[in-house]
């Protein structure tokens, strides 16, 4: 968490300002505890994390590990079988997914989900299907073309008919058409050519450094910790470790398990 002043700080950091000159507030997003289970398979096995505002934070972790499950326990598209999420202080875990949406939490899903038979700019529109702000809408499409050029090129094409790399661009453009206050990404450099992965995360870390707060969620652990101020690690349902993301790029059991070191 980063230190606020007192300025900023919340009511509920009284009894810390007056013990402390480091003044803390609590994270946007507070997960504990939290469970999935599929039938008898337990996916995610009780874990802790949280995302402060404003922060970019990486979870990484071999195939199967949980990551995508727990991502969908966030944007509510599965159930939980135990545990808490607060997103700004409130609890979240008994929202439907489009709630979400309206609290501020937009998902880029793993494999993009993309609608097919639509067109870029229908697609874009989409996202921002909570919104009525016409105007403002218009003014977003055109600040994701400026993000993405590609998209503006082939603004009325089929979103079913272009490649792996251009749909995984429209799904980031969808979902910041929501205007969301955070961003949670599901394997946005998978299956992707090298000079498409550049160009993403070239887009992602602007759109973080213009304030979005972001959850990373990455197989590619090096570039993700890269990209991120800090970082969990995810085994088999449960994190394993945890710490500022340039301290995991260099700790040995990362770099053996996830460096290909
Ligand atoms: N729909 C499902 N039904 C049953 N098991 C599932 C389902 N989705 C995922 N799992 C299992 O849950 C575990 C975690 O999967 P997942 O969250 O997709 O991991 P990751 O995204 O880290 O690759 C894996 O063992 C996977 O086989
Ligand atoms: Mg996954």
């Amino acid at each position: 968490m980063a230190p606020k002043s007192a300025r900023t700080c919340r009511p509920w950091c009284s009894t810390i300002r007056a013990s402390s000159k480091h003044i803390w507030e609590a994270p946007l997003l507070e997960v504990t505890g939290l469970r999935v289970a599929y039938g008898g398979i337990q996916a995610v096995r009780g874990i802790n994390f949280h995302v402060a505002e404003g922060e970019m934070v990486a979870l990484i972790g071999a195939n199967g590990a949980g990551k995508t499950s727990t991502l969908k326990a966030l944007a509510r598209l599965l159930d939980a079988a135990g545990g808490s999420v607060r997103f700004r202080g409130k609890e979240i875990t008994n929202l439907v997914p489009h709630e979400l949406v309206t609290q501020g939490i937009a998902l880029v899903p793993e494999g993009r989900g993309v609608f097919p038979r639509m067109t870029i700019v229908e697609n874009l529109q989409m996202g921002a299907y909570c919104r009525s702000d016409q105007a403002e809408i218009e003014a977003d499409i055109e600040r994701m073309f400026s993000y993405f050029p590609r998209l503006k090129e082939r603004a009325r094409q089929l979103a079913g008919t272009m490649s792996g790399g251009e749909q995984q661009m429209l799904a980031i453009g969808r979902a910041l058409m929501s205007r969301p206050k955070m961003l949670l990404l599901d394997e946005p450099s998978m299956g992707l050519a090298p000079i498409m992965v550049q160009k993403i995360f070239e887009v992602i870390r602007i759109v973080a450094s213009e304030g979005m707060t972001t959850l990373l969620v990455e197989q590619n652990a090096k570039l993700a910790l890269e990209t991120s101020q800090r970082g969990y690690v995810m085994e088999s349902g449960e994190i394993t470790l945890s710490g500022e993301a340039s301290a995991l790029l260099a700790d040995p059991k990362v770099r053996a398990a996830y460096l290909g070191e």
